[in-house]
């Protein structure tokens, strides 16, 4: 393993033995800043690693301490981890468009050294759920499986939770729900819109991620979550399309590969034709609960059903 040995610049952090201490890397993704507005009401020191200081702006009451950083240069995140108790790894590469599957484990492992260089207490990564049992896991999945297996070797505690589709808005894979049916009229539905998934609200993601700083774990726990629902594609389409009262059209369609249908996402909604195409090829891996340890080790989340998650989604939009 390499170490860190050079100091890069950064202001120096606090630390208020107080409080837990707490670095986000992903801040400024979907996932990270949502966290950052939990946590703001709660008892901690938030400091973020960011690549870009700008895309984190915002009137919060508890500003955190920003560091500039790049996972992918180790050298960066020399004092990212200084005096830190919790770090939660939310970052992700679905837009680097080659050898993503190398940028992510570059990544991770740099991350890992610079926690194990700090022996922190503990990290939070949210990573993904799904199974290889009906067809081989896509890139993408196979990718999140893998950051875990990194962060564990660490020698640090690490807190997984796998994940599936998050409902709220913004989330990159309600978007595209939303994009699409507001937009056709007549959606082809092919074979692989039907795989179940397990859809979980963005609040109860929260809840999760705020438990997971202070719950008692073992050395290493990977946890399941999911809302109360398994539902497909199709049916958040069609729960979608019913809330907002849409008349469409859903046609089954025998054949339509994933990759055919990337194309056809790029063509409708441009804007997410190239991270759409690998969360897409996901699709077709089951991504649902099947361990009871959500409900073991943080019995006082009771995950909300896919309508009410659907539904505090659009309220959100409307409230915007
Ligand atoms: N959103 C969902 O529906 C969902 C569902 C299940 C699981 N998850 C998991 O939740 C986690 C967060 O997802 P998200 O949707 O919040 O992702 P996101 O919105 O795409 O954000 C990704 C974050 O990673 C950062 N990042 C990427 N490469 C980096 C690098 N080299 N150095 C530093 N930061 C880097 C990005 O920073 P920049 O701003 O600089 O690009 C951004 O803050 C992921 O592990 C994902 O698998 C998400």
């Amino acid at each position: 393993m390499k170490t860190l040995t050079s100091s890069n610049v950064s202001e120096p952090f606090k630390k208020d033995y107080e409080l837990n201490n707490i670095l986000i890397v992903g801040a400024t993704g979907y996932i990270g800043k949502n966290l950052i507005d939990r946590l703001q009401k709660k008892k901690c020191a938030i400091r973020c690693l960011v690549r870009n200081a700008n895309s984190l702006k915002g009137n919060l009451p508890n500003p955190p301490q920003i560091i500039r950083g790049d996972l992918l240069d180790l050298e960066s995140l020399k004092n990212a981890f200084k005096g830190i108790d919790t770090a939660f790894y939310l970052a992700h590469s679905l837009d680097v468009k080659n050898d993503f599957e190398k940028s992510e484990k570059i990544a991770a492992t740099n991350f890992a050294i610079a926690a194990k260089t700090e022996n922190i207490k503990r990290i939070i990564y949210l990573g993904a759920l799904g199974n290889s049992t009906d067809c081989p896991l896509s890139p993408h999945l196979k990718s999140r499986k893998e950051v875990g297996v990194i962060l564990r070797d660490s020698g640090v505690p690490v807190l997984e939770f796998q994940a599936s589709i998050v409902l709220g808005s913004g989330s990159l894979s309600f978007e595209m729900i939303r994009a699409l049916s507001e937009r056709l009229p007549v959606m082809l539905m092919p074979k692989w819109v039907m795989v179940k998934a397990q859809p979980i609200s963005v609040h109860d993601v929260m809840e999760f991620l705020l438990q997971g700083i202070d719950c008692k774990i073992n050395q290493n726990e990977i946890v399941e979550i999911g809302g109360q629902d398994q539902f497909s594609y199709r049916d958040l389409i069609a729960e979608y399309c019913r809330q907002r009262n849409l008349k469409r059209l859903l046609i089954p369609v025998p054949v339509l590969t994933p990759w055919l249908s990337s194309l056809w996402l790029g063509l409708v909604t441009p804007v997410y034709a190239s991270v759409g195409r690998k969360l897409i090829e996901s699709i077709k891996n089951t991504t649902v609960v099947e361990s009871e340890k959500a409900a073991q080790f943080f019995p006082s989340i009771k995950p909300m059903s896919v309508s009410q998650a659907m539904k505090a989604a659009i309220d959100e939009i409307e409230e915007d």
